[in-house]
């Protein structure tokens, strides 16, 4: 009880002194922090290295805050930097309530999170929910006899005859998701890597642990949870077999499944809300890794009552793999068409990033800003990636001995992993790109010395000072904090044009989705807009500072960002 009081005494603190600084930055008092604020991802492995061991580190990140309040984030997350063997590197947690060596220790993160808390910059760690190392203390327990107390804490059951799993399902990084232990002869269950097993959430003792865990990172002072692999908590307890899909087979050979038996079980909403309950004590803010097929799945994990997770990624717009204005117009409406918080990601650590994705080889870095503008204009909550601001590319393996993924040396060469998104940042032009000044874990990008923070940092012009300029508008134009969303020019095949409106203030985003240049002529009438002419805000490319609503000049890949008057 007294652990409660104080909780929620310190909680209240922490939430008055950071409310403070929600509105220094301007934006409607009502809305939570977390509507207003820009995310920013942090892998740490790849970030800054600050003893020199080739790895990226906690002390690391804490030398570039300066670095980020200057690009004006509001939060970081960290993918895992728990004790972990980093089969998955990080993804195998071996002790929640710690840190990993490689990264440094508790006192380091104490001090990442207070020195953020100066600047205005919220912690937000990754919370890998669905498993554990199978190196964690539960699972050496629970492996280790089946009437150990810990034995109910993972999915353990009897294949279905010698040699053969319990049922048909597959891991999502190759193979079958059952590994039997020699120990009891019995098989566990893994979606991901056998060094994964998953955890029985059925068992209500893992509910409590779990949430133990997110109690004690709160009172550490993080504002909130990205939940991994939150999609994946239940399973069947039937074990019924995943139907197939036509005889195709994936880049690790096997085939593919649909996985109706092991993956958004109606149960894991349950979990959610408790979570959510256990968050709100503290004003936490929980993200989720949410991969849906369809927008009704991604809308219940809003929860019904708004009850569950504030942010949950939409992830439908990774499937708009080019630059195209009529994928995107038709994306963000659906964004759009239901109340909840829009979370827009368009790289992350599994993906390739933007530069790649969506380059054509002759436009990048007018694409990169191109989709800066889109991302950071729309309503909801961007997720930027690090380096995205800088304009890195992937930089994947060249050969199957490179790799260090697993899932690249087994699906290699048709996935070739995932290490090329996760390559050093780049910091300057010197050795290493400043990373670190010891051959980096994974190499650095052979453009690093035309695309790195330092050298972005003095061209007026570069994708970096894009970024901080969009930023510093976006936190401080009351229509880009707070307006709605008004699509504009709805069949125009090369140009994607909206409004954000709000309190009067009208700001115009048009963005030239093509090749080659456009001259837009805005249809506002349609919407009962009426406006003579627009002040730009902010462009891509060199425009007249005021502009005539009916002839908008765009150059190939331009994006413009005016006020209508
Ligand atoms: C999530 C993470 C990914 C990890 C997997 C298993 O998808 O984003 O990097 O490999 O979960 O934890």
């Amino acid at each position: 009880m007294r652990r409660q009081i104080l909780g929620l005494l310190f909680s209240c603190l922490v939430c008055l002194n950071l409310s403070a600084i929600a509105q220094e930055k301007g934006g409607r008092p009502d809305q939570r922090w977390w509507q207003h604020a820009v995310f920013y991802e942090i892998y740490p492995r790849s970030f800054a290295d600050s003893n020199n061991d080739g790895l990226g580190d906690i002390k690391g990140i804490t030398s570039k805050l300066d670095y980020l309040h200057w690009l004006g984030v509001d939060a970081i997350w960290l993918t895992p930097m728990f004790p972990s063997p980093q089969v998955d590197f990080g993804y195998d947690v071996s002790d929640y309530e710690n840190v990993d060596p490689h990264y440094g220790t508790l006192a380091d993160m104490d001090q990442l999170i207070a020195e953020g808390k100066r600047r205005g910059i919220r912690v937000i760690l990754d919370f890998v929910v669905n498993h554990t190392s199978d190196q964690h203390p539960w699972f050496i327990e629970s492996r280790s006899s089946k009437t150990n107390p810990k034995r109910d804490w993972y999915i353990w059951r009897d294949g279905k005859s010698a040699g053969q799993p319990p049922n048909n399902w597959t891991s999502l990084f190759g193979g079958p998701a059952w590994r039997v232990d020699p120990a009891t002869n019995q098989w566990y269950y893994h979606y991901f890597y056998p060094a994964q097993p998953d955890l029985n959430w059925r068992n209500p003792e893992v509910e409590t642990a779990m949430f133990d865990v997110a109690r004690w990172w709160y009172r550490r002072g993080v504002a909130g949870f990205r939940l991994d692999a939150v999609t994946n908590l239940f399973e069947d307890p039937e074990l019924t077999d995943n139907p197939l899909v036509d005889h195709q087979t994936n880049a690790y050979g096997d085939p593919v499944q649909q996985p109706i038996h092991n993956l958004e079980l109606p149960e894991l909403h349950g979990v959610l809300q408790q979570l959510r309950k256990v968050s709100d004590e503290y004003d936490g803010v929980l993200i989720g890794e949410t991969w849906t097929d369809t927008v009704d799945q991604l809308k219940r994990y809003y929860g019904e009552h708004g009850n569950e997770l504030q942010l949950p990624i939409d992830f439908l717009f990774f499937a708009v793999g080019k630059i195209s204005a009529p994928d995107f117009r038709k994306q963000i409406a659906v964004a759009e068409s239901f109340e909840g918080q829009p979370v827009y990601v368009f790289s992350n650590h599994d993906e390739p990033r933007q530069y790649t994705k969506y380059g054509d080889g002759r436009h990048n870095d007018q694409i990169a800003k191109l989709l800066a503008s889109l991302y950071l204009t729309l309503r909801g909550t961007p997720i930027l990636y690090y380096g995205e601001e800088i304009g890195m590319e992937n930089n994947d393996p060249k050969t199957k001995e490179d790799v260090q993924d697993p899932i690249g040396k087994l699906g290699w060469p048709k996935d070739k992993g995932r290490d090329g998104e996760r390559t050093p940042m780049q910091w300057n032009a010197e050795v290493n790109a400043g990373f670190s000044q010891v051959k980096p874990w994974n190499p650095v990008d052979a453009l690093y010395k035309q695309y790195n923070v330092e050298v972005e940092r003095r061209d007026p012009n570069s994708i970096l000072n894009y970024y901080r300029n969009l930023l510093s508008l976006r936190h401080t134009n009351p229509a880009l904090l707070d307006g709605k969303y008004v699509a504009l020019n709805e069949d125009d095949p090369n140009v994607l044009a909206y409004l954000r409106s709000y309190a009067g203030k009208r700001v115009l985003i048009v963005l030239n989705m093509s090749g080659s240049t456009q001259a837009v002529k805005l249809d506002l009438l349609s919407k009962g807009i009426s406006a003579k002419s627009s002040k730009v805000l902010l462009a891509s490319f060199k425009t007249p500072k005021r502009g005539n609503v009916n002839k908008i000049d765009l150059e190939p890949f331009g994006a413009y960002i005016a006020e209508l008057e």
